[in-house]
């Protein structure tokens, strides 16, 4: 057994929706959770900037002595994975959402909704071209919604929010799309407006598919323990754990802690 913890990261909030299915599917395991909340969102930046934050917080995780990293961000997994090549399993979300799409869907047509950046490198594109040739992939960015989820606006009745997923589900239905990868970790918070917006379209939840990618790759902790969950951010400590409560629909007596990755403190 291996009792180090898992560590996890995104670039703010959206990550909860990983850290919610790890916890269901590894009651056992420590979860180190960091959200750059300072300096989210990473998905209108630079791939230079991405690559630069994304470095840090993997420093700062790897302090911690983690047997796995689980990034929990597209943007970091499409412009930044290397930043966490530290010699432990990590597992971004790009490959296993597309190949939990290109498994569900029915009409080989498959919609990808992510943060500019992400669209921008082409990553998910590429990793359906080579896992799934015969899928026809249509990509689009939901530019606005990482700060909309980020305020909190996700309720099935925020009219803002559904007027904009209007607005970027329409190329969806015009390619007859049957599965939406929801490509940005945030995204899922607004399953119920997306499911309104496309009905009967499969939506992938990329935070669920790289807490399942995660099996098989590390030695599980003690059955015998009760895994505990640790939570860092770099800004606004009692609004995330606010928040992270309504994301991970459940009380948190866990506060958040800030830290400064410029310092690189622990
Ligand atoms: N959850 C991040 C992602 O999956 C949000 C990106 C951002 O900060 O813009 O891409």
């Amino acid at each position: 057994m291996d009792n180090r913890p898992i560590a996890v990261f995104d670039s703010g909030l959206g990550g909860l929706t990983a850290v919610g299915a790890l916890s269901r599917l590894y009651p056992d395991e420590d979860l180190i959770y960091f959200g750059d909340t300072g300096r989210v969102p990473y998905g209108t930046r630079s791939r230079k900037a991405i690559l630069r934050f994304s470095s840090q917080a993997a420093r700062f995780l790897m302090a911690f002595d983690p047997k796995a990293l689980v990034i929990a961000c597209g943007t970091a997994s499409t412009a930044a994975m290397e930043a966490f090549d530290c010699g432990v399993p990590a597992v971004g979300v790009v490959e296993p959402s597309v190949r939990k799409a290109a498994a569900v869907t029915r009409n080989g047509r498959v919609g990808l909704l992510a943060t500019p950046a992400s669209v921008r490198t082409g990553a998910y594109a590429a990793c359906m071209r080579s896992a799934a040739p015969h899928i026809a992939l249509t990509e689009r960015d939901g530019r606005l919604l990482v700060p909309l989820v980020e305020a909190g606006r996700v309720g099935p009745g925020d009219r803002v929010a559904a007027l904009l997923i209007e607005e970027y589900c329409a190329p969806f239905r015009a390619a007859g799309v049957d599965t939406l990868i929801l490509g940005c970790t945030h995204y899922p918070l607004l399953a119920d407006l997306f499911a309104a917006a496309l009905p009967g379209v499969t939506l992938v939840n990329a935070g669920v598919e790289a807490a399942e990618a995660l099996r098989g790759l590390i030695i599980q902790a003690d059955r015998e323990r009760t895994g505990s969950l640790r939570f860092f951010v770099s800004d606004d400590a009692e609004g995330f754990s606010e928040q992270a409560k309504m994301f991970l629909q459940r009380e948190i007596t866990e506060m958040a802690e800030v830290v400064d990755l410029e310092e690189n403190m622990v």
